[in-house]
């Protein structure tokens, strides 16, 4: 077969052998999921949903973009649904990227960018972070003639640091009209800074090169589902509307986002254990000595030394984080947060870790 050498160069991605196989399933505080579960009005919408699936669903996702619009002060034209957020980043790799382009992001930000960029024949630049947080003056510094993309996660994942609503308009000023910005705000519902940057009023105001990514598999409990979406401007979207598969947000995902926009019980509750947890975690992981990284997630990251070794120590005593040296954050772990008693749990078991380890 004549197969892409830089696909076949890609490490797959987490796929299991039999013999990983866990024998007690671990507490997942891996994947930065939703630990107080579904919305319960999405649940009932999916049940309502489920006995029309032998339908194909709306290729349009007219009623759930018109909901997105609006809530937005956009309209329709501005707003396109995908099958996860992860789908809009390879979808926009796939309609921008040639062979050869460049695309500016974070060295220690979530990891689609680069493996999308890298499908396509692309070349990365990976700006370093400075203290943990996107240093976007030196992104904007690294852009060339070549550079089509550039992707900013704000709140950054793995680390959970913003970047402030003057930082971001200073960089949006520098980027040239003809590339992309792809602000992905996976995790924008978590976030209390009062200057976060409200980057919808730029599209009302007719930015063409930006793009806000959002999902709801954080705040909404709807990871399994697979359902994210993006606003741009219209012709941006219509371009990526062109490239994306006509059925690829499903009839119970549809469903479901128009439910779970409506719970907003379930988001302010949602909101509020995060903030709960984050408090718990920075207070607990400073009194065993660690130095947590503050973020405004639904998440924490930690340098804890050996991050390989920590992590499979925490594994042992049934709890799965991330280590973060594969995400270019050597000596540093995620802990996505749990229930109250899965972060107390998981506290006492980083402790006997860490007393393990030093010894
Ligand atoms: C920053 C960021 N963007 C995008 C995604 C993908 O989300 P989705 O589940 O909607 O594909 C994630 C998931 O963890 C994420 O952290």
């Amino acid at each position: 077969m004549r197969y892409k050498k830089y696909i076949q160069n890609l490490p797959l991605y987490r796929i299991a052998k039999p013999t990983d196989t866990p024998t007690r399933e671990p507490v997942r505080l891996a994947a930065n999921e939703n630990p107080l579960g579904p919305s319960p009005m999405a649940v009932a919408a999916i049940l309502e949903a489920a006995a029309g699936v032998h339908r194909y669903p709306d290729a349009g996702a007219a009623a759930l973009r018109q909901a997105l619009a609006e809530r937005a002060g956009l309209g329709i034209e501005h707003v396109t649904c995908s099958n996860g957020s992860d789908e809009l980043i390879m979808l926009i790799c796939l309609g921008m990227l040639s062979e050869g382009d460049e695309v500016v992001m974070a060295e220690g930000t979530f990891v689609s960018y680069l493996m999308r960029t890298l499908e396509m024949g692309a070349r990365p630049v990976r700006v370093p972070l400075i203290a943990y947080a996107h240093d976007l003056s030196a992104m904007a510094d690294a852009i060339t003639e070549r550079t089509r993309v550039i992707f900013v996660c704000n709140p950054n994942n793995p680390t959970g640091t913003t970047s402030g609503a003057a930082e971001v308009r200073a960089f949006i000023e520098r980027v040239p009209e003809d590339v992309l910005i792809v602000m992905d705000e996976a995790y924008i519902e978590f976030v209390e800074r009062e200057d976060y940057p409200d980057l919808l009023a730029d599209l009302r105001g007719g930015r063409p090169n930006l793009l806000l990514l959002r999902t709801f598999a954080k705040i909404h409990g709807l990871a399994g589902l697979r359902l994210g979406y993006a606003y741009g401007p219209e012709e941006l979207v219509g371009y990526l509307e062109r490239v994306r598969p006509t059925f690829n947000v499903n009839l119970l995902a549809q469903a479901a986002g128009l439910a779970a926009m409506a719970d907003e019980d379930h988001v302010r509750r949602s909101r509020a254990h995060a903030a709960a947890s984050r408090a718990f975690y920075m207070a607990e992981l400073a009194a065993l000595g660690l130095k947590p990284i503050a973020g405004e997630t639904n998440f924490v990251a930690v340098p804890v030394g050996d991050d390989a070794a920590v992590a499979a120590s925490l594994r042992e005593r049934g709890f799965s984080v991330t280590a973060l040296t594969g995400w270019g954050l050597p000596g540093l772990i995620r802990i996505s947060f749990g229930t109250e008693e899965q972060n107390s749990a998981l506290i006492a078991a980083l402790n006997s870790t860490e007393a393990s380890l030093r010894h």
